[in-house]
C-alpha cells in the first residue's frame, strides 16, 4: 500500500491488514519500505522488493491551492506515478486500486455526478488526478479507481481538524455556504475497500472483470457551513458560526459548487453503501 501517512492511507493500513501480508510504503521510509511517486526508480525498486500481487495507491499531491504553483510536481506524483503503477503492476501480473476525485468535474451539474459524465476539471489538483485515472487505466485493465469527496477523519489534514482547532481558538467562524458535497470519513473508505478486495475472495485479477471508475462517498450531502455546524453540535465545544459564499473566501484554486457524486454504480457491483456523511460523523467524533 502506498501512502501510509495519509488520511485514508493510515486507515488502509488498518484496514487492510486482516486480508493477508501487507507492505505499507510512504515517502520518508519510516516502515523499511520508501516510495517517492515523483521518483519512478523508487516505486520500480518497491515493487521489485515487495513483489506485490495487488497495490493500493493512497499517495497523492492533494494541496489543491499549492497545486496552482507546483504544477509539476502535482503532474508528476497525480499524473504520471499511476501510469508507471499501472506498468509495473501489468508486467507482474498485479492489481491497482486507486483513488481519484471529485474535482475532475466542474460541479455545475444539476445531479450528482455518474462515473461516465463529463469531465471538466477547474484547476491543476483535478486536472492531474484525472490524467491520473487514464495513466493508469491506459497501463492495466486491472484497476479499480474510487472517485471520493471531502475526506475527514481523526489522522491528517482535514477540514474536520481544522474545525475542531479553530473552534477552541476563536468565538466566532465564517464558513462557505455555497459548496455542496458528501464529507466522508476516510475509515468508511478504508473499509470499504477492505470489503471490495475481500469480496474479490483473494483474486486480484478479478479485478480485471470490474475494472474502472467507480464513486466511493458517504450518502447524503451539506455545505462546509452544514458540516462545520454537525461538527461543533457533535463537539460540544462553542463558537459562532457564520454562513458565506465563496466569493467572500477567494482561494488560488476554484472549487466546484457542486461535488456529490452518485453512488449507484457501486452498490450495483458490490453491494456496498456508505452510510449518510453525519452518522459517520458523529462515529468518528466518538473516537477518543
Ligand atoms: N482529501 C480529500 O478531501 C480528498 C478528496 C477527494 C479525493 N481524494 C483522494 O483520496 C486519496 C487519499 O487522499 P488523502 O485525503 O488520504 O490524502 P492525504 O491525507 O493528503 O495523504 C496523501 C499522502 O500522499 C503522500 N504523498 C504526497 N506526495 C508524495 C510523493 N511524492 N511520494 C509518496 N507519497 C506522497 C503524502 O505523504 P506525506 O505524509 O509524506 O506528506 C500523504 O501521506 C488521494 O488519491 C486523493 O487525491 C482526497
Amino acid at each position: 500500500m502506498l501512502g501510509g501517512n495519509g488520511q485514508v492511507g493510515w486507515e488502509l493500513a488498518r484496514a487492510l491488514a486482516p486480508l493477508g501480508e501487507l507492505a505499507v510504503a510512504t515517502r520518508a521510509g519510516e516502515g523499511g519500505l520508501r516510495v517517492d511517486l515523483a521518483r519512478p526508480d523508487t516505486l520500480a525498486r518497491a515493487f521489485d522488493a515487495v513483489r506485490p500481487r495487488l497495490v493500493v495507491n493512497a499517495a497523492a499531491y492533494t494541496a489543491v491551492d499549492k497545486a496552482e504553483s507546483e504544477p509539476d510536481v502535482a503532474e508528476a506524483v497525480n499524473a504520471l506515478a499511476p501510469g508507471v503503477i499501472g506498468e509495473l503492476a501489468a508486467r507482474r501480473g498485479a492489481a491497482v486500486v486507486h483513488y481519484s476525485t471529485d474535482y475532475v468535474f466542474d460541479g455545475e451539474l444539476d445531479r450528482p455526478y455518474r462515473e461516465e459524465d463529463a469531465t471538466a476539471p477547474a484547476g491543476v489538483y483535478g486536472r492531474t488526478k484525472l490524467r491520473g485515472e487514464q495513466a493508469l487505466l491506459d497501463a492495466t485493465a486491472d484497476a479499480l479507481i474510487f472517485r471520493t469527496a471531502w475526506v475527514y477523519g481523526r489522522h491528517g489534514h482535514n477540514f474536520l481538524r481544522t474545525m475542531l482547532r479553530l473552534f477552541r481558538e476563536r468565538d466566532e467562524l465564517r464558513v462557505v455556504d455555497d459548496q455542496i458535497g458528501s464529507p466522508t470519513w476516510s475509515r468508511m473508505i478504508a473499509e470499504a475497500t477492505a470489503q471490495i478486495i475481500a469480496r474479490l475472495e483473494g483474486e486480484p485479477a478479478r479485478i480485471g472483470e470490474l475494472g474502472g471508475i467507480y464513486h466511493l462517498t458517504a450518502a447524503g450531502r451539506t455545505s462546509w457551513h452544514g458540516f462545520a455546524a454537525a461538527i461543533l453540535e457533535g463537539s460540544g465545544l462553542d463558537c459562532r458560526l457564520l454562513p458565506i459564499s465563496t466569493r467572500e473566501y477567494p482561494t488560488p484554486a476554484r472549487r466546484p459548487a457542486w461535488s456529490v457524486l452518485d453512488n449507484s454504480k457501486l452498490f450495483e457491483t458490490f453491494g456496498l453503501r456508505l452510510p449518510d456523511w453525519d452518522l459517520s460523523l458523529r462515529q468518528c467524533l466518538e473516537e477518543p
